[in-house]
């Protein structure tokens, strides 16, 4: 604890990372920090940066594998209340990085504002969605955003405008330590028109995706032009299993946790269906998650 003397009280060593996502699997971080506040968090940033720690982000945990070994480093949770305000101010919604996209999506569409419900049903934080411009067939997060206040390795916090920022499929510029806020500019429209879209597009993805299971979404980009669920379907892969570890049925770009399920069966999995489908189909399938 010699790194974080003086932070005793926000700091914590060995934290299981496991119950912070949806695989559930995985070790713990050598340090684990839930700042109550932008100053704590600063100087949190810029103490592992004296001591020469890694730093990592924890959003929702939904897109994310944690190595058996744990995570070397600063594991930093934006947890408390002051990061995950949402607000309503005319046509824009500012919301902290740690609000859930689903709040913000429900209270945009409470107020009658229009975009994010193309989003319904995509788990994890502002932060999280942002930092991966996070999306569906019917956009992503990025075409809304139009402000972000990030925090720099050095704990230097900036402002990012519209005209500095680049979102492409699965890609955002906002490449800083961590994203704390944002700005999105929605447009106007009715609140029960919204929900009936928005209704709409979550049937449709809970008939497609085994959302109730143990996984982290869909485990590869899609490869331009194509879907990798169909590649692995087409592959052949559908059932495919590395002990409790399974390519869905339902949507073969997830892989579901069962019992017994480790990071290895997953790392395994995945290592197997991307080789058979370079073999079987002649396509190099990209990983979307992050694997800590
Ligand atoms: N398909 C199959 N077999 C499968 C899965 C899909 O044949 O096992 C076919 C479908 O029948 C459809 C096509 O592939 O004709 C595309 O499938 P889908 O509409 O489910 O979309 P996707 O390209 O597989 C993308 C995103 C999802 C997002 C959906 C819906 C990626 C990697 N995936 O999936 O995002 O929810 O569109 O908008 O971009 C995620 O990023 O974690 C994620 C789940």
């Amino acid at each position: 604890m010699a790194s974080f003397s003086g932070f005793e009280e926000i700091v914590k060593t060995g934290e299981p990372l496991a119950p912070h996502t949806w695989f559930g699997l995985g070790g713990p971080a050598q340090f684990f920090a839930e700042p109550p506040g932008v100053d704590q968090l600063q100087a949190l940033v810029v103490r592992a940066k004296d001591s020469g720690l890694p730093v990592h982000l924890l959003g929702g945990g939904s897109n994310l594998l944690v190595r058996p070994e744990g995570v070397p480093g600063l594991v930093i949770h934006l947890s408390a209340p002051v990061f995950s305000h949402i607000e309503v101010k005319a046509n824009e919604v500012f919301a902290g990085a740690g609000a859930k996209l689903g709040h913000v999506i429900s209270t945009s569409i409470r107020e009658g504002l229009g975009g994010l419900e193309t989003l319904v049903g995509i788990p994890g934080t502002i932060g999280g969605a942002l930092h991966g411009n996070a999306g569906s067939r019917g956009g992503d997060i990025g075409q809304w955003t139009c402000h972000a206040t990030v925090l720099t390795t050095a704990g230097r916090i900036i402002e990012r405008s519209r005209e500095d920022l680049v979102f492409a499929y699965r890609h955002s510029s906002l490449d800083e330590l961590a994203i704390l806020e944002a700005r999105f500019q929605l447009e106007q429209d009715d609140p029960v028109e919204l929900t009936k879209r928005m209704q709409k597009q979550w049937i449709q993805k809970k008939a497609a995706q085994p959302l109730g299971h143990q996984s982290a979404g869909c485990i590869f980009k899609n490869p331009r032009g194509m879907s990798a669920g169909m590649l692995i379907d087409q592959a052949g892969l559908k059932g495919a299993r590395v002990g409790g570890a399974e390519v869905s049925n339902r949507h073969a770009n997830f892989i579901v946790a069962e019992q017994g399920c480790t990071t290895q069966d997953v790392l395994q999995l995945i290592e197997k269906v991307k080789t058979q489908v370079a073999a079987r189909l002649g396509v190099d399938l990209e990983l979307e998650i992050e694997i800590w």
